[in-house]
């Protein structure tokens, strides 16, 4: 049986870091990071990723807003939005949460983002220059997971990653860190053949398809680590009792709000791998303490204090 790979307490410890170093700007230079997020449309997740993205900035001392903006915004609007927001000298970063409604075309609106805002690391320039492997701002998820492995002295260099997912959020960007650290990197995909395969060769396995408890004990080779960064809502109580027994937390989970947060990991790949990345308590917190490092660093950028 391995090891749970909890990110809470290397999240925290960033934090610490990020909100001391604030504080300290503020003493001495009377200001603090600025970051706005936009929210277009009615998305009930993608609220709450931005209130508790909100609730961090607040503890840390960073200032944060949310703009609301409709579903049905004209295209030509919310770029107009972005534009004020490129213009103000109190706000050091800019993120779009994703997924965009439908109808939007989520790389154009990111490109007007002005890169030096762009916390999320999303921006082409952003994304080239990390391809480049050059100093710049990086994707969040992707840089959490370099930080926790780094934490726990787990070797990349050398090794075997197999990232499940091509996202632009993880799995694309998290391939070109892992590549800079000098990991032997293999992207897979809904069309992979032969998955659990190639998945089986990994030293490293990471989850960010975005399909609840998909990867199970045959996609993982005996003794690997493996991130899970999948957040899926189950609201089956046959499958959640199959995954985690009669775990009190889950079940209350499902009375209390109907559901439970499961990532694509299946919980009992635990009794093949060294470390399992937990859902919730894994992955996620280190998301939120690298935007906020970003946002710091951000504001440290634009005033050449970096
Ligand atoms: N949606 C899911 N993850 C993210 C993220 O890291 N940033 C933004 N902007 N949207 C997301």
């Amino acid at each position: 049986m391995g090891s749970w790979l909890e990110g809470k307490t290397l999240a925290k410890e960033i934090k610490e870091e990020v909100k001391n170093e604030v504080a300290q700007y503020l003493k001495k230079r009377k200001e603090v990071p600025g970051l706005v997020g936009i929210l277009v449309g009615e998305n009930r997740a993608s609220k709450i990723y931005l209130r508790t993205k909100e609730r961090n900035c607040e503890r840390l001392g960073i200032r944060s807003e949310i703009l609301f903006l409709p579903g049905d915004i004209e295209v030509s609007l919310l770029k107009a939005k972005i534009e004020e927001l490129k213009s103000r000298e109190d706000v050091d970063g800019i993120l779009v949460q994703l997924p965009l409604p439908s109808g939007f075309n989520a790389p154009e609106i990111i490109a007007c983002i002005p890169p030096e805002k762009d916390v999320d690391g999303f921006h082409p320039f952003n994304l080239g220059n990390l391809m480049m492997n050059q100093e710049g701002l990086k994707p969040c998820t992707p840089l959490g997971i370099i930080e926790l492995l780094k934490s726990r002295e787990i070797p990349i260099e050398g090794k075997r990653v197999v990232v499940v997912g091509r996202s632009r959020i993880v799995g694309k960007p998290l391939a070109a860190m892992i590549t800079n650290e000098n990991g032997t990197v293999t992207i897979c995909h809904s069309k992979t053949e032969n998955l659990p395969q190639v998945t089986s060769e990994a030293d490293i396995l990471v989850g960010a398809i975005g399909r609840g408890a998909f990867i199970t004990q045959e996609f993982v080779k005996l003794g690997a680590v493996v991130v899970d960064v999948g957040m899926n809502n189950l609201a089956d109580k046959a499958k959640v009792e199959e995954m985690f027994g009669k775990d009190e937390k889950r079940q209350n989970d499902i009375k209390e709000k109907g559901y439970t947060l499961i990532g694509d990991v299946h919980p009992h790949v635990i009794d093949k791998a060294e470390f399992l990345t937990p859902v919730p308590g894994g992955v996620g917190p280190l998301t939120v303490a690298m935007l906020m490092r970003n946002t710091l660093e951000a504001f440290k950028m634009r005033r050449n204090l970096a």
